[in-house]
């Protein structure tokens, strides 16, 4: 099978590589296409956002489309910033920002356990389509711990790994991801 992954996010269509590689005969990136598209996530859900990001990519390509939606969720926070991960503190919000937010909201709250979560999307060319999903489980500490990987992951210390993210090299986080663990429940069904 050939396939296009629906982001523009490099670490994610890295991530994603990384995990498909061996089971996937040949995968493009919307920069290997020269596609240019990034519509609205409009949707209140994972899936939601997720099929939207498939559909839009659908009308450039013949090829199956896989998109995902992921996002933090905090319970102290009530599940938040969940969807609204990427921009929690504002539409191009940085990921110095968001994380200057989440601790500002989290200050005095318990328990700081979180899980990141990630719904995946195959959609084949007639428009039918697979869903996966995956959470990986953790805490969000005060302090930032290692550069590695993006977004709030110098502040989520993995339960599986026993380090942040941040400290935890590509493969490590690979092993145990939310992205990881919903392209393999993807994989089971197709
Ligand atoms: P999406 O591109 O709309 O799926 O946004 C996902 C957002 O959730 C990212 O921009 C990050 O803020 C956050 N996120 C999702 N997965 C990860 C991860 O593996 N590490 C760090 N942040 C993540």
């Amino acid at each position: 099978m050939e396939l296009v992954i629906a982001s523009n996010n490099k670490n994610k269509i890295r991530e994603i590589k990384a995990i498909l590689g061996a089971s996937i005969e040949q995968i493009y990136s919307l920069f290997d296409l020269g596609i240019h598209c990034d519509p609205e996530e409009t949707a209140e859900d994972f899936l939601g956002n997720a099929l939207i990001k498939a559909r839009a990519i659908a009308r450039f390509t013949e090829k199956a489309v896989i998109a995902d939606d992921s996002g933090l969720m905090v319970d102290c926070l009530d599940g938040a910033p969940g969807v609204h991960s990427a921009r929690y503190a504002g539409e191009n919000a940085t990921d110095a920002e968001n994380n200057a937010l989440l601790l500002k909201n989290m200050e005095g709250l318990s328990p700081r356990t979180a899980k990141y979560v990630a719904t995946m999307v195959l959609l084949y060319p007639d428009g039918m389509y697979k869903v996966g999903t995956g959470d990986v489980r953790g805490e969000i500490i005060t302090e930032a711990r290692g550069a590695g990987g993006f977004g709030y992951d110098p502040y989520f210390y993995s339960y599986d790994l026993k380090k942040t993210f941040g400290e935890a090299t590509a493969e490590e986080k690979n092993a145990v991801s939310h992205r990881a663990n919903a392209l393999h429940d993807l994989l089971k069904k197709i």
